[in-house]
């Protein structure tokens, strides 16, 4: 520690423009501190917060030299503060978990809430940095596109355009939108012959156009709702990938539409392998297994379209606790966003074909399907009880000692302080143990914090 100190004078001493050019072990990320408030001006800049002891920023790390490489050379610089070093900084921008990831231009912030992955960030820093609804002639190639699987196929989110007069009503609510969705999707505007050569064909204008997985369709129009009503569900509905990838944010999204989630739960290695029970009694492919589910919903996407948001997940117990149970590798699960009933077809995984699911999803979509689980106030409780026993499950299975100092500690202090309530004679001698009872708090807070933040995720 001594000599981190030291270090870290040096590099104060070494910037004296109070914003220290550190290449973080040869990556272009600088490393900021307090001064960077009186200094900033009007750059912009992509800044994450992070604690030395937050595992998550560990993770991020590699990637945070990632991004700051495919930023360089634009306007954006890319920078991390030490957020418990820096606390004027960190209080400044109102950071509350790390790490958190903020995009600064003069007075203009945003947080970042999306996957911390390379494209998805990237993609947030130069939708951010473009004006809200940028208008092209062509569509850019986006080398940043958030991409939803490995899959056989690569499957995009959906690029909304816009072509027609710039007032009425269509036009407010659009661009109304795009200032909305913006920190998530992409937004433009067209001249209308641009628009037509990009869909094949003469449209009557105004026109919104989503382009998504290569092909382009277009906004139905209000059906009898009001305008903003229905453009909004479009977007709501068109805006991921036929079969996307859910993680624990995509999924907080997914939920704000109104369709049913149709997904493949799978395990992922660390290396982004898909893996299943290697130790069931009928082994099933992962890889086939998603395969199945992507096939159907792309041959049978004018049926299953309107009511299904097909995708996958590598993060079992996301599924785990909508379902409340823990689900075989691989799962077929469906869940309602509405209610959170789910439901799980009636077969085993190793039994299912394209037939037998097509059945089940019909099934679902009759109501014949038997479902599970729900919103009431039972099963908030139900999950909630189930969610931490599952987490102090895996704390045991990752790391016994910690789990029976965490857990074990306060219940001896309880026993102890019981025990000298009703027997307080025994405990005459004072005990001095302040030292180390603030220490283990301290040390407690900061892991139930860290254990919040895993939980959020
Ligand atoms: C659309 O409706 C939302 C609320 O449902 C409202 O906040 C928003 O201002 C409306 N947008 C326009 C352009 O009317
Ligand atoms: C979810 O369930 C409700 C109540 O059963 C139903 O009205 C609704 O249509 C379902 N949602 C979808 C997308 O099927």
């Amino acid at each position: 520690m001594k000599w981190m100190n030291s270090c870290f004078k040096l590099v104060f001493l070494l910037c004296f423009c109070g914003v220290c050019h550190v290449l973080c072990a040869g990556t272009r990320v600088v490393e900021l501190s307090d001064r960077f408030l009186e200094l900033r001006g009007d750059s912009t800049w992509l800044i994450m917060f992070y604690a030395p002891w937050c595992g998550h920023c560990r993770k991020l790390e590699p990637t945070w030299g990632h991004i700051a490489q495919a930023l360089y050379g634009t306007q954006i610089r890319v920078g991390r503060v030490d957020a418990t070093r820096f606390t004027a900084f960190a209080a400044e921008f109102e950071v509350r978990g790390f790490p958190t990831i903020i995009f600064l231009r003069g007075s203009e912030r945003a947080v970042y809430q999306g996957d911390r992955t390379t494209a998805d960030i990237v993609g947030f820093a130069r939708r951010m940095l473009g004006p809200p609804l940028p208008h092209v002639t062509e569509l850019p190639n986006l080398p940043f596109m958030p991409t939803a699987t490995t899959g056989r196929e690569k499957e995009e989110g959906g690029i909304f355009v816009y072509a027609g007069p710039k007032d009425g009503e269509l036009w407010s609510v659009y661009s109304w939108l795009a200032d909305e969705h913006r920190y998530y999707h992409y937004f433009y505007t067209m001249d209308e012959e641009h628009l037509d050569k990009l869909v094949g064909r003469p449209l009557t204008y105004p026109a919104v156009v989503v382009h998504k997985d290569g092909s382009n369709s277009l906004y139905p129009g209000p059906e009898g709702e009001g305008v903003n009503a229905s453009l909004s569900r479009w977007v709501l509905h068109e805006r991921f990938p036929h079969f996307m990838r859910f993680t624990g944010s995509s999924l907080a999204q997914v939920f704000k539409g109104s369709k049913n989630i149709a997904m493949v739960v799978v395990g992922e290695s660390k290396t982004g392998l898909l893996t299943t029970d290697e130790t069931a009694e009928h082994y099933v492919d992962g890889y086939k297994f998603r395969d199945m589910l992507q096939t159907i919903a792309r041959e049978d996407r004018n049926k299953y379209h309107q009511h299904f948001q097909f995708g996958w997940t590598g993060t079992p117990h996301l599924a785990n606790n909508l379902v409340m149970t823990r689900l075989p590798l691989p799962s077929l699960v469906v869940i309602n966003t509405t209610t959170l009933v789910c439901y799980v077809p009636p077969e085993p995984s190793h039994d299912l074909n394209h037939d037998l699911t097509r059945l089940f999803l019909d099934a679902v979509l009759e109501g014949t399907a038997e479902g599970r689980g729900g919103d009431s106030y039972a099963h908030r409780v139900q999950r909630a009880v189930l969610g931490a026993a599952w987490s102090l499950q895996e704390m045991w299975q990752g790391n016994p000692v910690l789990t029976t100092l965490l857990f074990g500690l306060p219940m001896g202090f309880l026993s102890l302080i019981l025990y000298s309530v009703c027997c307080g004679d025994i405990m005459d001698a004072p005990m001095d143990e302040d030292d180390e009872g603030e220490g283990v708090e301290e040390y407690e807070r900061r892991l139930a914090r860290d254990m919040d933040h895993e939980k959020k995720d």
